[in-house]
């Protein structure tokens, strides 16, 4: 399979404003899946563009294996693209479409035959060849636009948001059905997605992009564990932030000054992140401190906790069995297990991670 690397990827639509996509240096292991991952309007399709050789970078180079493929010619490269939208041909059969790549490249009919019926097998949809685009759900497209880009067998497979399109429990199927194809073919694929739960479900890495930029090329659960900054934390979503200041593996807050060892950044102005699973209720011991129960849900599996710790209200998430405990209004010990606790540089909106975060938000007034 095909190792692809960007080195230094820009591409300016006109000259006057911001790059789409700027000097992005990735490089996408060979037979896995890699998500590029982003809000709407960071870059995404357009660095597939070029990786498909649909558009052409401003700077910078894309190189499948060692060698450059800036100037070969789109059908020349062994990637394939798959957009969103399917981009069926309306009039044709399924059989037409899906053999399309083929009689483009003068396969025999009766090995196009074959072929598409292999594909359709693969898309488990075997039988529809006869079927017109029209006759087709949204999922079942999409399945015959997959079956459509793997059967001219390329060595790259870019999907452009290709769950995105629909709804909760066909996206779940669909989901499972790529993951399933790329791990049988092993073929390098790299899937575009806002969703940061589908990538985090179906990477082996993650690109995260935001503006164009890198922000952090890890495997998945790195985006939780070690964000490397506030605003990358905040995408993932769910963490507490209590902003403070850290020095020599601590940090002092308003709350408190607590053991951190683990940190993005080593002194100075600083965010102490704690995911709300990893607080510990009760108990007491080093780096804890006391708090009060302001509100709680159980939601079966678990609990959850708003507890306020001075003017700073955190999230927890505890065992259901936390419920029979606690009250609304208690005193309780809340504990930071150091191992637990990250430490990132201040938010670059200069909000210190608090102002628009759900989980730790100063009560008003
Ligand atoms: N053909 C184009 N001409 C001018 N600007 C474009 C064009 N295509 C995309 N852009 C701009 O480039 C940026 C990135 O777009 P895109 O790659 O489509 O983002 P994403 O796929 O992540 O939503 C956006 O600001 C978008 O408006
Ligand atoms: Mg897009």
């Amino acid at each position: 399979m095909t190792q692809v690397k960007l080195s230094g990827l820009t591409k300016r639509f006109d000259e006057k404003s911001e790059p789409a996509v700027d000097r992005l240096d990735i490089e996408i292991e060979s037979g896995k899946l890699t998500a590029l991952l982003g809000p709407s309007g960071c870059g995404k399709t357009t660095t597939m563009k070029m990786i498909a050789g649909l558009l052409r970078p401003t700077d910078g180079d894309i190189l499948f294996d060692g060698s450059s493929i800036v100037g070969i010619a789109p059908e020349d490269r062994g990637a394939v693209m798959v957009f969103q939208n399917y981009l069926l041909f309306p009039y044709m059969s399924v059989a037409d479409n899906i053999g399309f790549g083929l009689k483009m490249r003068g396969v025999s009919r009766s090995e196009i035959r074959t072929r598409v019926r292999d594909m359709l097998d693969l898309v488990q949809m075997p039988g529809f060849e006869e079927r017109r685009p029209k006759q087709l759900s949204g999922g079942q497209q999409q399945r015959i636009a997959l079956a459509r880009a793997l059967i001219v067998q390329p060595n790259v497979l870019l999907l452009d948001e290709p769950l995105s399109n629909l709804d909760a429990h066909l996206r779940d199927e669909m989901r499972e059905l790529i993951s399933g194809i790329q791990t049988e073919l092993g073929i390098t694929t790299v899937f575009v997605t806002h969703d940061q739960e589908e990538a985090v479900v179906l990477a082996d890495k993650i690109a995260l992009l935001f503006e164009g930029r890198l922000q952090q090329f890890d495997v998945p659960d790195a985006f939780y564990e070690t964000p490397g900054t506030v605003d990358i934390a905040k995408f993932f979503g769910g963490t507490n932030f209590i902003p403070g200041r850290c020095e020599d593996g601590r940090i002092t807050t308003a709350i408190g000054r607590f053991r951190a060892p683990h940190t993005a950044v080593d002194r100075g102005e600083a965010v102490l992140s704690i995911r709300p699973e990893a607080v510990e209720l009760g108990g007491g011991g080093g780096n804890s401190v006391r708090g009060r129960i302001r509100s709680h849900v159980y939601v079966g599996r678990y609990a959850r906790f708003r507890v306020m710790i001075g003017e700073v209200e955190i999230e927890v998430i505890t065992d259901p069995g936390q419920v029979k405990k606690l009250s609304d209004g208690d005193e309780v010990s809340v504990r930071f297990d150091p191992d637990k606790i990250w430490i990132l540089g201040p938010a670059a909106d200069g909000k210190d991670g608090r102002a628009d975060s759900d989980s730790a938000r100063q009560p008003a007034g």
